[in-house]
C-alpha cells in the first residue's frame, strides 16, 4: 500500500460464502497455513471466513498462524429458540475473532434490515467479536444517483453507535457495491474514492474521532490482477474477497498486494 493510511493496518479478508465441503476447506486452510508459516513480516492482517460447518476444523489447521478466522453471520440474540441460527458467542467459542454482518447476500436472501444488522453488531461486540459491517448500493441505486444517500442510510442504521465495545479496532466497514459482487466488474478508481471518502466522513459524524481508526474495506470482484491498484487508493484499508479467496495462491497474492 502507499502508506497513506497512517495507523490503519490493512486487513485482507476472505469470505468463502457457501462454498466448500470439508476436504476443500481443509485443503485451502492447509495451503494458507503452509504459506503463513513461511512468512516473517505481517504488514497486513489476514482473515478467512469459512462456512460455519468448517469453522472449527479450519481454525485448528490455522492455529499458531497469523491468520484469523471469522463467521459470515450471527444472530442478534445471545441464545434461545432460533432454529438453525448461530450466536456470536458460539462463533467465539469456535475460535472466531470476527464476524461479517449485513452482507448484501444476507440483506437480499434473508431480508436483513439496517436495524437487524445493527442488533447483530451489538451482539457481536458483546461476545468480544470484531464486526465487519457491509454496505453497498445496487446498480439501480447507482444509476439513479442515490449511491451516497444509500451508503449514509446503511451506515447510520447498521453501525452500533454508542454501544459498548465499539472502537477503531472492533469495527470494520466493507463497501461492496452489489453490482460488483461476483460479476467481474469493478467501480472506477473515482467511484471507489468517492464512496470511501464519503463513508469516512459519515462515520466521523456518527462516531467522532474513532472513525479515523476504522478500517474501510473494498469488496466486489477483487482479484490478484486488480488488487494493487484498488488497495493503493486513499481510504481503502483492505479488501473483502469472495471468489478469489477460494484459491490460496490468488488470495495470498492479494495479501501481498496490500503490503
Ligand atoms: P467476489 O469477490 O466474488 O466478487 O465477492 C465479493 C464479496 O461479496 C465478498 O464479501
Amino acid at each position: 500500500m502507499g502508506g497513506q493510511n497512517g495507523q490503519r493496518r490493512p486487513l485482507i479478508a476472505g469470505n468463502w460464502k457457501m462454498n466448500g465441503l470439508r476436504a476443500d476447506g481443509l485443503a485451502l486452510a492447509e495451503a494458507l497455513a503452509a504459506w503463513a508459516k513461511g512468512r516473517q513480516a505481517w504488514g497486513a492482517e489476514m482473515l478467512v471466513c469459512p462456512p460455519a460447518t468448517l469453522l472449527g476444523a479450519v481454525g485448528r489447521v490455522l492455529e499458531g498462524c497469523q491468520v484469523s478466522i471469522g463467521g459470515q453471520d450471527c444472530h442478534a440474540a445471545a441464545q434461545g429458540a432460533h432454529t438453525g441460527d448461530i450466536s456470536a458467542a458460539m462463533l467465539a467459542d469456535c475460535g472466531a475473532d470476527w464476524v461479517i454482518l449485513g452482507h448484501s447476500e444476507r440483506r437480499q436472501d434473508h431480508g436483513e434490515s439496517d436495524g437487524l444488522v445493527r442488533a447483530k453488531a451489538v451482539a457481536a461486540l458483546g461476545a468480544g467479536l470484531k464486526a465487519i459491517v457491509c454496505i453497498g448500493e445496487t446498480e439501480a441505486e447507482r444509476d439513479s444517483g442515490r449511491t451516497l444517500a444509500v451508503l449514509s442510510r446503511q451506515l447510520s442504521g447498521s453501525v452500533p453507535v454508542g454501544e459498548d465495545g465499539l472502537s477503531g479496532d472492533s469495527l470494520v466497514v466493507a463497501y461492496e457495491p452489489v453490482w460488483a459482487i461476483g460479476t467481474g466488474r469493478t467501480p472506477s478508481r473515482e467511484q471507489i474514492l468517492e464512496a470511501h471518502s464519503h463513508i469516512r466522513g459519515e462515520l466521523t459524524g456518527l462516531v467522532g474521532d474513532v472513525a479515523g481508526a476504522v478500517r474501510l474495506l473494498y469488496g466486489g470482484s477483487v482479484k490478484p490482477e486488480n488488487a494493487a491498484e484498488i488497495l493503493a487508493l486513499e481510504d481503502v484499508d483492505g479488501a473483502l474477497v469472495g471468489g478469489a479467496s477460494l484459491k490460496a495462491d490468488g488470495f495470498c497474492a492479494i495479501y501481498d498486494a496490500a503490503v
